[in-house]
């Protein structure tokens, strides 16, 4: 039983004021839909803010990116210590900070190792380039990342898989539901190798790319499919709300605490 799991990653969007508002105008709703684990993951900036509306609900909050060292002489990093009283969840390997600020596989890993060992549970974000897709190289990738990501990693039981094919980010080009789920069938049987088809069965796979609530249903559908990691859309409070609450409509009664 995998509880389905729908995170918005709002990216370099929202200044202190319009999180404020954003998690203000969603909240109440967001609260009361259950059989989903809700997390936001607004910019560093307005963690602080974001946990002190959520405080007492159902609503979590993860943080988009750190740094793999505890502290010390590093200008302009977040550090997991940082993170560690204010958040549950935190976003790795994003393609954005694969393309933009030149995280490899190994940065990738020693911060799931570094988030894992404080108790943070990494949102590991794997997917392919389009020409890596359209050349059929898809599974080669996808299992190269997720193992060089957690190479080292004895225990995944805090550990939450995002597949988000990069062509499909941001594009408006969502990746098809059918495909979608053979893929992190795919990713589920490359855990199941190295740790074990109990730990494969409990793990939770996420979609994202262009996730927006008159696709979502095509997702949440599919048995593999586990929940999503919403962008763009998780910046309307209108379709988030709307994204969550399908959710919990086709998956909710998958949780054990509901
Ligand atoms: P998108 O972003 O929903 O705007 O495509 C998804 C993501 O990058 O996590």
């Amino acid at each position: 039983m995998r509880k389905p799991l729908i995170a918005g990653n709002w990216k370099m969007n929202t200044n202190l004021s319009e999180a404020t508002s954003l998690v203000q105008a969603m909240l109440p709703e967001l609260d009361r839909i259950a059989g989903v684990e809700k997390v936001l993951c607004p910019p560093f900036i307005s963690l602080v803010a974001v946990r002190e509306l959520i405080k007492g609900t159902s609503v979590e909050l993860g943080a988009q990116n750190m740094f793999s060292e505890d502290k010390g002489a590093y200008t302009g990093e977040v550090s997991p210590l940082m993170l560690i009283d204010l958040c549950a969840f935190v976003i790795l390997g994003h393609s954005e900070r694969r393309q933009y600020f030149a995280e490899t596989d190994e940065i990738v890993n020693k911060k799931v190792k570094k988030a894992l060992g404080f108790g943070l549970t990494p949102i590991l974000c794997v997917g392919e380039r389009l020409e890596d897709n359209e050349a059929g190289r898809t599974e080669k990738i996808i299992k190269g990342q997720v193992q060089a990501a957690l190479a080292g990693v004895n225990s995944t039981s805090h550990l939450v898989i995002a597949y988000e094919p990069i062509w499909a980010i941001g594009t408006g080009r969502a990746a098809n539901g059918k495909q979608v789920n053979e893929t992190i069938g795919f990713i589920r049987q490359t855990i199941s190798q190295k740790y074990g088809k109990r730990v494969a069965q409990d793990l939770r796979i996420l979609y994202g790319g262009s996730v927006t609530a008159n696709n979502i249903a095509e997702f949440i559908n599919q048995p593999e499919i586990d929940g999503a990691l919403v962008g763009g859309a998780s910046l309307k409070a209108t379709e988030f709300l709307s994204i969550v609450k399908q959710t919990s409509e086709i998956k909710g009664h998958l949780s054990r605490e509901d």
